[in-house]
């Protein structure tokens, strides 16, 4: 039996990992939510929701497979598609490969709902999300990646640790592209409106070291286990959460900022419309070269396309 939910979430590769992950933060966050499971295995997208909604019953969403027509109506539509990393490979690597994937399933997709939002999770996340705008239709601001909200996390958690002082008052993000490029924004790091780097215990941490083990946690758990799913899945429930909702709360996430030109990584208010506002961020002279670095980098692979 389905629950009568209004919103309709759908999830294009559901049948993989990080799809499932996210389809089952979803339920657990306890979002009313119809979720849809679309792969191109009927077979795992069935069997992931299966599995999850054996885990629904005591919570307002539902789950099961779904099809493209389906997807197409959902008022978000997550792609986590395609190929993913092996050990030790940049995400940049994958483009040749899950260009086409979303090619396609935009193809599949339509028509789609006009006030739809997409949510690009696949890699490289920054140069696909301007690939499923383009080959969507929908207007920018409807469109977005899962960016370097992950990441950014990631350095919360280990600033936390440092600092004694929980991650959800740590305000310091990573930027510029979900990959090798991504920078962090230390200028603008804060805790209660201090400068980070000012706080007692932030005094000798090697940056440098710090910044290496964010960059290459990705690298560790892949080589550990195979492929990360939970923290992405999680980052990409509350990120739509917010694409439900009128919150207009801020995440670093893949949107098109005017002032460079270029879907990146990058601050934004995120609402029910989308991407409500891109935000400035504070950078030092060297923070502004990295940051040209990454940019250089998506618009380098986005003419390739
Ligand atoms: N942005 C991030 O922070 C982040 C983090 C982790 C993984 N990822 C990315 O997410 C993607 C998925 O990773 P995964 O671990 O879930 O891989 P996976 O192999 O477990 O799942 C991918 C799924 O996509 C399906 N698929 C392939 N082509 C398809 C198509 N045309 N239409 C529908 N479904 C299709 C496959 O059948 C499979 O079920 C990868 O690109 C990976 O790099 C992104």
């Amino acid at each position: 039996m389905s629950a009568s939910v209004g919103q309709r979430v759908s999830i294009i590769g559901g049948g993989g990992n990080v799809g499932a992950a996210t389809a089952f933060a979803l339920i657990v966050k306890g979002v009313s939510a119809e979720v849809l499971l679309v792969d191109v295995s009927d077979k795992a997208a069935e069997g992931q929701a299966l599995d999850i909604s054996d885990a629904s019953f005591s919570l307002p969403g539902t789950c099961r497979k779904g099809s493209y027509k389906e997807a197409g109506q959902s008022d978000v539509i997550i792609i986590t598609a395609g190929a993913r990393q092996q050990p030790n490979e940049p995400r940049s690597s994958l483009i040749d490969r899950n260009y086409k994937v979303i090619q396609s399933i935009m193809d599949s997709l339509k028509p789609i709902k006009a006030t739809a939002k997409i949510l690009v999770v696949s890699n490289p996340v920054d140069v696909l999300t301007d690939i499923a705008q383009k080959t969507s239709g929908l207007p920018r601001h409807q469109v977005i990646g899962s960016g370097t909200y992950l990441d950014s996390g990631r350095l919360r958690n280990e600033l936390s640790s440092i600092t004694g002082v929980s991650p959800r008052s740590i305000h310091a993000y990573m930027l510029g592209e979900h990959g090798d490029n991504q920078f962090t924004g230390w200028s603008a790091a804060n805790i209660a409106g201090r400068p980070l780097l000012d706080h007692s215990r932030m005094k000798g941490v090697d940056l440098d070291s710090l910044y290496e083990k964010i960059q290459r946690k990705a690298y560790v758990i892949i080589d550990a286990k195979g492929s990360t799913f939970y923290g992405i899945g999680m980052c990409a429930a509350t990120l739509t959460q917010a694409l439900l909702s009128n919150t207009s709360q801020v995440f670093p996430v893949t949107n098109y900022v005017e002032q460079y030109g270029c879907y990146m990584s990058w601050p934004a208010a995120i609402g029910y419309d989308g991407v409500e506002q891109s935000l400035d961020v504070k950078l030092d002279d060297e923070e502004r070269k990295k940051l040209q670095t990454a940019i250089d980098a998506i618009k380098g692979a986005c003419s390739g396309y």
